[in-house]
């Protein structure tokens, strides 16, 4: 009987799968309403002669069912332990999930591009303050007060005499008020005008050149301008002035170099002109040089300002400068 019971006990041992199942085959065997408890129980009943060979022989028998049960529990941890593994494991040999990388904006690879060409040319790089003064953004820079550029349609206005710059030109004026020629230097930063449609943002970016010096003319600055295109553009593009107006330079000229679209012969960017605007530039009117304190009779200088949303748009041929703010990863992915 009791040899029967191990037997039993150990082949139903052998189908158990899980541990919970394991501790009820425990409780029924070994618990204290157990088989194995119950016999124990029954000793009671048989003669002192009997009994002790009864308990060693049931007390082998519940050591047996211990043994086995422990054996098989072990087992089962093992068996679990392996399913585990496997289903949380990692394939360390998949490649990694990296953090997107950025890039430099459009606006800004160019705008190194050019401060690049011009500091190859010799010149330094200075910076002046967003906002500022009207004294130094229109004043200083002989543009009256009734002029149109400082009609609240286009100027962002702090207070009645403090603006958000509406071009880099104070920067002129500001290093001129410190330092003394010779100077040759470009200040590039962000503008603001309130205007808004394809070709206008109300905040783009401008770099601004002077140079001052005793017997600085007019072929210096085509010189210095004409080698700026060809390093941009390439030295196949034309460069062509065209006489304009502009109240801090005399002569003023607009810069247009040969569409580079079309090649020059005639498209509906260049109207069929064959030439783009690229810049603004002429020799800083004497009135700007006096403002500063400088020696109108010894010294001469050039100016020009140009537009870097527009240069990077004729270099990438956007046709649209909203593009460069809107921050869409799909536009700014291709450059
Ligand atoms: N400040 C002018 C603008 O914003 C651009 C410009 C034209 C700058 C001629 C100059 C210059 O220095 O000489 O439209």
């Amino acid at each position: 009987m009791s040899e029967e019971l191990k037997n039993t006990a150990i082949e139903e041992l052998k189908t158990i799968t899980s541990l919970p199942e394991l501790a009820q085959l425990k409780a029924r065997y070994l618990g204290k309403k157990g088989l194995i408890t119950l016999q124990v129980k029954s000793l009671g009943t048989l003669s002192a002669e009997d009994r002790p060979p009864a308990g060693k022989r049931i007390n082998e028998l519940k050591d047996a069912i211990e043994a086995a049960c422990s054996a098989r529990e072990d087992e089962l941890t093992r068996k679990d332990l392996a399913k585990r593994l496997a289903s949380e494991s990692i394939d360390i040999t998949l490649p990694g999930r990296t953090a997107g990388i950025g890039r430099e904006h459009p606006i800004n690879t160019v705008l190194s591009e050019i401060i690049d060409i011009f500091v190859r040319m010799g010149f330094s790089v200075e910076e002046g303050p967003e906002v500022e003064l009207d004294r130094y953004n229109f004043e200083a820079l002989n543009i009256p007060k009734d002029h149109p550029a400082r009609d609240m349609q286009d100027t962002f206005y702090v207070s009645d005499d403090v603006v958000l710059r509406t071009h880099t030109s104070p920067v002129q004026v500001r290093v001129m008020e410190q330092k003394k020629p010779p100077l040759r230097f470009i200040a590039p930063g962000k503008v603001y005008r309130c205007d808004a449609d394809v070709s206008h943002t109300p905040m783009f970016h401008q770099v601004e050149g002077l140079m001052v010096d005793e017997g600085i003319t007019f072929s210096n600055l085509k010189g210095v301008l004409e080698t700026f295109v060809h390093q941009m553009f390439g030295p196949q593009v034309p460069v062509r002035f065209r006489p304009s107006f502009f109240p801090f330079t005399e002569p003023s000229a607009e810069v247009d170099i040969g569409c580079i679209l079309c090649g020059g012969a005639g498209c509906r960017v260049c109207k069929g002109s064959g030439f783009l605007e690229v810049l603004g530039a002429g020799m800083v009117n004497p009135k700007v040089l006096g403002f500063c304190g400088i020696d109108t009779e010894r010294y001469t200088g050039f100016a020009f300002g140009m537009g870097v949303e527009r240069i990077t748009m004729l270099k990438y041929r956007v046709d649209d400068i909203r593009l460069f703010f809107e921050n869409d990863l799909r536009f700014l992915r291709q450059f």
